[in-house]
């Protein structure tokens, strides 16, 4: 009885899922701010956009890798477009203002997407305790989800104005607390508690601001190959398919531009144990770390 209606339940999610009504002249025109954009899902976000027609401006810490990721978003998009860029470290919540203040002058005035994907780069580790894991909070929580609540919260009167969109980057860690990864997991973790919360209370004061949550799965991007590689995660490098980070960004923004309150990419990876993890908890676990190895 429950696996059909289980089975009913997912192919209506499915088939929702999959109905494609994106229209990419949503996105034309329109003024975006992509955080983390010197490299991976960030950079390939700024790509896909410029191709689009709309307004970027990117953020990171490398201003020469910001320079090259706008001299090829140039090439991608038309002149007339808006090409820019903010050199920042999320590490510093108090520039946050001044960050969206700029971006916001930068772009005409009107902000339309904020595009929140940049993290802090974390080897991978056992949770042991020490002293080093402790040190590794502050900054885990400073850059991956207070920077978050900051610049949103800074973007709020910008976007209410357009009636804009928040877009977050997520993580399946977000949704079920991966090994190796602990912190991270509680980060993106706390991102949906907090932007669910703000959600509602937008629907609540009737604004028209959309959020939306990316739940991302294995996304091969150098960073993330990487990590797992030096990490000598090879039994999930090799069972599990990496999306590219191109076709990743993409489907980030569809989302964004319909409006939806979450995407689960790729679906098939992320969706199921998402959905089942509180019905069969144990059983999702051992699923789960079925992939992982655990290195002396
Ligand atoms: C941010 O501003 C507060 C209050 O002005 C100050 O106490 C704090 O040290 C500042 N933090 C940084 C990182 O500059
Ligand atoms: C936690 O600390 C131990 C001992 O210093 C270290 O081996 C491990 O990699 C650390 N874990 C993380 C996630 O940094």
């Amino acid at each position: 009885m429950i696996k059909k209606f289980l089975a009913v339940l997912f192919g209506l999610v499915l088939g929702y899922m999959l109905i494609d009504d994106f229209n990419p002249e949503t996105v034309k025109g329109k003024n975006v701010f992509i955080t983390g954009a010197s490299t991976g899902i960030g950079e390939q976000l700024a790509y896909h956009y410029a191709k689009l027609g709309a307004n970027i401006v990117i953020t990171a810490r490398r201003e020469r890798r910001l320079k090259e990721v706008i001299e090829k978003c140039r090439e991608l998009g038309n002149k007339e477009q808006t090409y820019d860029y903010i050199v920042a470290d999320m590490l510093d919540l108090n520039s946050t203002g001044n960050v969206i203040q700029t971006v916001v002058n930068k772009l005409g005035g009107r902000l339309d997407y904020l595009v929140l994907n940049h993290i802090i780069l974390l080897d991978l580790g056992v949770w042991t305790g020490s002293q080093h894991n402790l040190s590794l909070i502050d900054k885990v929580i400073n850059v991956n989800f207070q920077s978050y609540v900051y610049l949103a919260s800074h973007s709020l009167p910008h976007l209410e104005e357009s009636k804009g969109s928040i877009v977050v980057v997520s993580s399946f860690a977000g949704k079920f607390g991966q090994p190796f990864v602990s912190i991270y997991s509680a980060s993106k973790f706390a991102l949906d508690g907090f932007f669910g919360g703000l959600r509602q209370e937008l629907k609540l004061r009737n604004c028209d601001i959309s959020i939306t949550v990316c739940v991302l799965g294995f996304i091969g991007t150098e960073n993330a190959i990487s990590q797992l590689e030096s990490y000598k995660q090879n039994l999930l490098l090799k069972l599990v398919t990496a999306a590219s980070p191109s076709d990743t960004a993409l489907q980030i923004i569809r989302g964004g531009a319909k409006r939806v309150r979450q995407i689960y990419y790729p679906m098939m990876q992320v969706f199921p144990l998402v959905m089942l993890r509180d019905l069969f908890p144990e059983m999702c676990d051992t699923i789960n770390r079925f992939v992982y190895t655990l290195n002396s």
